[in-house]
């Protein structure tokens, strides 16, 4: 949400804004950085794997990741809601069953899904975007936080500016049971993407990353 720092400056009294007007430009539009969400306890502990944008395919094997084929578009932005170019992105994710190939969640009894890569690591094009093949991830429970409703998991950097968060999907039923959703409160409703168009594979989704 662009916020004018004209309309913000007006609610100022007039002192206030004398001491301001020095400092402040008042017609640069200052967007609201994107919350930042827990990285969780399933970051891959090794990233030198295969990490192109099309996590539903490894090389080799001829049968795609199982579950929902979907594309998630993302536009990196600074506050001014400029694009930054040649941001780092990383992805990681549940697959389809809400099971993650990660030895920390070997007690999951749902089952791993041998086609499914789970990481990607990408970058932002001049224009700020990046996009990525993946599936829907399942939910899942964990025993001392309650339920996650399907959610990707994103670790942006760019300069000195790094991001770690979390997405949701627009109208998903479990967004409303979600423990850490719940916690965050009103901000984690940035972090719901928005359907977007569909590609030839399935949904699409998009979604503006601010940068503070
Ligand atoms: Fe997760």
């Amino acid at each position: 949400m662009l916020i004018s720092r004209r309309r913000t400056l007006s609610f100022l009294s007039a002192g206030a804004l004398a001491a301001c007007a020095q400092r402040v430009d008042v017609d640069e539009p200052s967007a609201a950085a994107t919350p930042a969400e827990m990285e969780g306890p399933f970051f891959p502990p090794d990233t030198n794997i295969e990490r192109d944008a099309d996590l539903t395919r490894l090389a080799g094997r001829t049968e795609r990741a199982l579950g929902t084929m979907i594309q998630v578009r993302g536009r990196v932005l600074d506050r001014a809601g400029q694009p930054i170019a040649g941001a780092r992105v990383e992805l990681w994710q549940a697959n389809a069953a809400g099971r993650y190939a990660h030895p920390g969640d070997s007690a999951n009894t749902q089952p791993l899904d041998p086609n499914f890569q789970g990481y990607a690591l990408l970058q932002t094009g001049a224009d700020g975007g990046f996009s990525a093949t993946t599936i829907k991830p399942g939910g899942y429970d964990v025993p001392s936080v309650g339920r996650r409703t399907p959610h990707l998991h994103w670790k942006f950097a760019a300069g000195s500016a790094e991001l770690t968060t979390q997405s949701y999907f627009p109208g998903e039923p479990e967004n409303e049971i979600d423990a850490l959703m719940r916690r965050m409160g009103e901000p984690a409703q940035r972090l719901i993407v928005r359907a977007g168009a569909a590609s030839t594979e399935g949904p699409g989704f998009d979604w503006d990353i601010v940068l503070a």
